[in-house]
């Protein structure tokens, strides 16, 4: 389908029944700018706006996920659900290709009902009721640039889906820094464990861009992973986040 043509009503409908059916969706072949993303994410929800990163092009819900030839941070390397860090995390997100290296820069995405659904009895009992906590500053260094903006939040571990009342996991790597109630050294053993199983070659999936492809993916059920293999070329993406709900 065109996505730079206006959507009906039913067509939308579609697409969200396609996302909770497969949580991620792959438009190939579109050609949009920054404003037209964001009219496509509001068919889904309201937008959310990063306190941390500017908009693109005067499109303040817009971000743009850069990688410079020769810049070294770079927006990768670790499985995260976008904007878990929020008292309401995101529904889903819509990343669409810009700029690509001629050669890797592709994103795996982990299927959190699986990674919950194959878990033993027992632990699924072990995690039933906890909470963790997520913060946005996990990985940098200067927590006091973020702390004023957000506050670290509680979430619980095992979240069920609003829409198709599946559970999932909900801790992720990059964001999740321990358990309700517990030190982040206490917490290790569980959060590494469950770290680990989740992003099984067997749940993921491993989507190769083309220049105009736009992916749409279920934050509320899926992490996803930038791989950083492409060193020495440029790659340039831009996302929306579509805000979800308080999980439970
Ligand atoms: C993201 O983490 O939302 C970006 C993923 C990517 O650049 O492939």
């Amino acid at each position: 389908m065109d996505l730079s043509e206006s959507l009906d009503v039913n067509v939308v409908q579609e697409i969200r029944q396609a996302l909770l059916n497969h949580l991620v969706l792959v438009f190939r072949d579109q050609s949009l700018y920054p404003a037209r993303l964001a009219e496509i994410g509001r068919y889904f929800g309201s937008l959310h706006i990063n306190p941390f990163v500017s908009g693109t092009d005067g499109v303040k819900e817009v971000i743009s996920i850069r990688s410079e030839e020769n810049h070294e941070k770079r927006f990768t390397g670790l499985w995260h659900s976008d904007i878990s860090w929020d008292a309401l995390p995101s529904l889903g997100s819509m990343l669409y290709a810009v700029t690509l290296p001629d050669w890797g820069g592709d994103t795996l995405f982990s299927n959190m009902n699986l990674a919950y659904d194959t878990l033993s009895p027992g632990y699924k009992q072990l995690l039933e009721g906890l909470k963790a906590e997520h913060r946005v500053d996990r990985f940098h260094h200067s927590r006091a640039e973020f702390s004023d903006v957000s506050d670290p939040v509680m979430h619980p571990i095992v979240r069920t889906h609003p829409e198709t009342n599946r559970k999932s996991l909900f801790v992720n790597e990059y964001f999740t820094s321990r358990l309700a109630d517990m030190s982040e050294q206490e917490s290790r053993p569980i959060l590494d464990y469950l770290f680990a199983h989740s992003i099984r070659p067997d749940f993921t999936c491993r989507i190769s861009w083309s220049l105009g492809t736009l992916v749409f993916w279920d934050n509320r059920c899926t992490q996803h992973y930038a791989t950083n293999d492409y060193v020495g070329q440029s790659r340039l993406m831009h996302r929306v986040t579509i805000t979800g709900d308080e999980p439970f």
